[in-house]
């Protein structure tokens, strides 16, 4: 993909899982030297719309803007060009909405207006679906070769990288090569409390196993004082923070 941005040197960037619009902003205000940059998602979008993901950006941090777009080619093509020119650095479409919608994505992206386009990114297999679950919508390939599958789609159709699980990191490296981008959540410092999260790493593993940008919400947002946990992470990143 042409023209592609460079990652903040902070690989994390802290999830802002709230609707509360004062309190992503506190959270943006407190974090910013201390992580790369903010994910913000449907919660906070269907809560706040695109006004809310303005003040975001507006505070100067990146933004990834995880709103998974699915749906015919047109109208995916439609809303990354909206949500490519509130200054958004990541944003995210679903790679089995096929060929042709992953290509006006990433046709989109180019055509931004913002000075730099955003990262277009592609969900592949949700982390919350196992081989049953797939073979219930009639997939029959297994989650993990389905992954790999979808993310050389993915890559093929020009598209800078995928969100993936700390478990798929190195199949994905292998498949795809350097140059494509890995954006992975489910990552636990060691002295954070687990949550639902099942197959997690630590930020530092992540890193050395081939992740480009660390997703950790509430290891940071959850903690007494978040600036501190993100320092710390950023700290054991080997980070000033
Ligand atoms: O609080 P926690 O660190 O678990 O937050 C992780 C963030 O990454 C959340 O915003 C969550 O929705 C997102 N995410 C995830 N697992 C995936 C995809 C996204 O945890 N497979």
């Amino acid at each position: 993909m042409t023209n592609q941005p460079q990652l903040p040197a902070n690989p994390v960037f802290a999830a802002l899982d709230t609707t509360d619009l004062d309190q992503a902003r506190g959270w943006a205000e407190a974090l910013r030297g201390h992580v790369g940059g903010v994910k913000t998602g449907l919660e906070f979008f269907s809560a706040n719309g695109a006004d809310g993901v303005r003040a975001i950006v507006d505070l100067g941090l990146p933004v990834f803007l995880d709103l998974k777009f699915h749906d015919i080619p047109n109208t995916v093509a439609g809303a990354v060009r909206a949500v490519a020119d509130l200054g958004t650095a990541i944003v995210n479409v679903h790679a089995a909405g096929g060929p042709a919608m992953l290509a006006a994505a990433r046709e989109a992206a180019e055509q931004s207006r913002g000075a730099q386009r955003p990262l277009v990114i592609a969900v592949t297999v949700l982390t919350s679906l196992d081989d049953s679950d797939l073979k219930a919508v009639g997939q029959s390939v297994p989650a993990r070769e389905q992954v790999v599958r979808l993310a050389q789609l993915v890559q093929s159709e020009g598209l800078d990288g995928v969100v993936c699980s700390p478990a798929e990191i190195s199949a994905i490296r292998d498949a795809c090569g350097p140059d494509f981008k890995l954006i992975v959540p489910g990552i636990r410092p060691d002295w954070a409390a687990t949550g639902d999260q099942k197959r997690i790493t630590t930020p530092a593993q992540a890193r050395d196993d081939g992740a480009d940008v660390l997703v950790i919400g509430r290891p940071i947002t959850g903690a007494d004082d978040p600036a501190a946990a993100a320092a710390r992470i950023a700290g054991e990143l080997g980070l000033a923070g």
